[in-house]
């Protein structure tokens, strides 16, 4: 079957120190090409709670209350992008799927993206990416952090771009 998701023949999926499996750069990366491309079905959020018990993690969000996921088994493993989260990411977002290099990453480097750069959600989990600026705990909200927001500029989710300048227009 055709993988649903598109992964950049410059990566492959390895055993993560953060997490399970993770996306690795097998040769150098120049700042904004491509790594991945989220392939799946567009499911709501009352389709994903059904989804999320079955096949676990496996969305990446596009609006507030749309996802892109595969939604059988057998979708699964041609839709996993395997990018885990960083506090110190070096993946960004261009549109809502596509998924690009910040900067310049040599072979051999674990290719994150922050979660703040897609999400807008109510969750708080334990972060383990091991950064020297781990910020501990990630929430769903932490799209709004002036922080996050200066550092990831360009590089969020358009949806939430759109949001983060309505919220700065407003002071
Ligand atoms: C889409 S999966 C990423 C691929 C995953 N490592 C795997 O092997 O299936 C996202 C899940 O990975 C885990 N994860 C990724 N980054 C993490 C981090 N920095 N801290 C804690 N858990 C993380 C969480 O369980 C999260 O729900
Ligand atoms: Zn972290």
């Amino acid at each position: 079957m055709n993988p649903l998701s598109y992964h950049s023949p410059k990566t492959a999926v390895r055993p993560s120190p953060i997490h399970g499996r993770g996306l690795f750069a097998t040769t150098d990366i120049a700042k904004d090409e491509i790594v991945g491309v989220k392939g799946g079905h567009i499911v709501t959020r009352e389709q994903l709670e059904e989804i999320t018990p079955q096949l676990g993690p496996v969305e990446i969000q596009i609006d507030d209350d749309l996802f892109i996921a595969p939604v059988a088994n057998d979708e699964r493993e041609g839709s996993m992008l395997y990018s885990n989260h960083s506090c110190d990411a070096n993946l960004g977002i261009r549109g809502e799927i596509t998924f690009v290099a910040m900067r310049d990453i040599p072979a051999g480097e674990e290719l994150t993206h922050d979660w703040a750069t897609t999400d807008d959600d109510n969750y708080s989990v334990k972060c383990k990416c091991g950064a020297a600026n781990c910020r501990g705990t990630l929430t769903g909200k932490d799209w709004q952090r002036p922080e996050l927001q200066k550092r990831y500029s360009g590089y969020f989710s358009t949806y939430l771009a759109k949001k983060i300048a309505r919220m700065s227009k407003r002071g």
